[in-house]
């Protein structure tokens, strides 16, 4: 099991281009994407799709009008101003999306960084989104399907590398190494030992030395830092940083949208 981790948006393009069809892609936007949209399916909502832009969200608007629009732009809902009249019904704060709010919805999505690398990851065999909320929970989908390639991609934050997304990739890189389970008590001896990268090995040296305080190391991100000086947004921090929350695993299928996948 060959693991890489690809720390910028800057490498997207790339990624795009590459073969990939035996590898598996887990997208991590800790802040916030990610982990909304997993809060989203935890909550009943019955798909998540990602778009890149602010038109193609209301063109599939206006395809499929009981569609929910939902994004952001500089981390707040996106309103009438940007989007030619329409202020979109939901924005990118996990706590927005209540189970009164989604449950048997279908929300479609735009946001900075996340749709973007979920759309640049989406040629590969199995697709993932991740965060701290349902970490364990996409650690055991992995160590089942033991793919050989796995792609981990932070999504970042605008064109820079996002501290947060680097530490949820090295918790992965670490629970993969040790072969360790949900619970964490329950080690499955790997037959072939994981191969990381260099960008691998860093994220996960990162998340050792950060681990026994996530939200101290969190708090100085450039994202972390935005949303901790909206008075409305703030509460996103802590709520994102939960670990294990959601035994779900969020998987982008070959339609184009977000769906929770079966485990049990
Ligand atoms: C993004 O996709 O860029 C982030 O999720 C934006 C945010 O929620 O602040």
């Amino acid at each position: 099991m060959n693991i890489e981790v690809i720390l910028t948006p800057a490498e997207l393009p790339a990624l795009k281009q590459r073969a990939l069809s035996n590898a598996a892609c887990v997208v991590f936007d800790v802040l916030r994407a990610t982990s909304t949209f997993v809060t989203a399916l935890q909550n009943g909502a019955r798909a998540i799709v990602p778009v890149s832009e602010i038109p193609e969200a209301l063109a599939r608007r206006q395809q499929q009008p009981d569609l929910l629009l939902a994004g952001e732009r500089d981390g707040v809902r996106i309103r009438a101003a940007q989007s030619g009249g329409i202020d979109f019904d939901l924005g990118n704060s996990p706590r927005e999306y209540t189970p009164e709010k989604v449950r048997g919805q279908t929300i479609v999505s735009t946001t900075t960084n996340g749709t973007r690398a979920l759309r640049a990851g989406a040629g590969a065999k199995t697709v993932l989104a991740a965060s701290f909320l349902n970490l364990g929970a996409t650690a055991d989908v992995l160590q089942r399907l033991s793919p050989a390639q796995i792609v981990l991609v932070c999504a970042g934050t605008r064109e820079h590398t996002a501290l947060e997304d680097v530490l949820a990739a090295g918790a992965l890189c670490e629970m993969l190494e040790a072969g360790s389970s949900r619970s964490g008590d329950r080690t499955v001896p790997r037959a072939v030992p994981a191969q990381f990268s260099d960008s691998a090995e860093m994220a996960r040296r990162t998340y050792l030395q950060a681990r026994s305080d996530l939200a101290a190391a969190v708090r100085i991100s450039e994202n972390a830092q935005r949303l901790l000086a909206i008075p409305e947004l703030r509460d996103d921090v802590p709520f994102c940083l939960q670990r294990d929350l959601f035994p779900l695993v969020a998987r982008l299928e070959a339609d184009g949208a977000i769906r929770a996948l079966a485990t049990a």
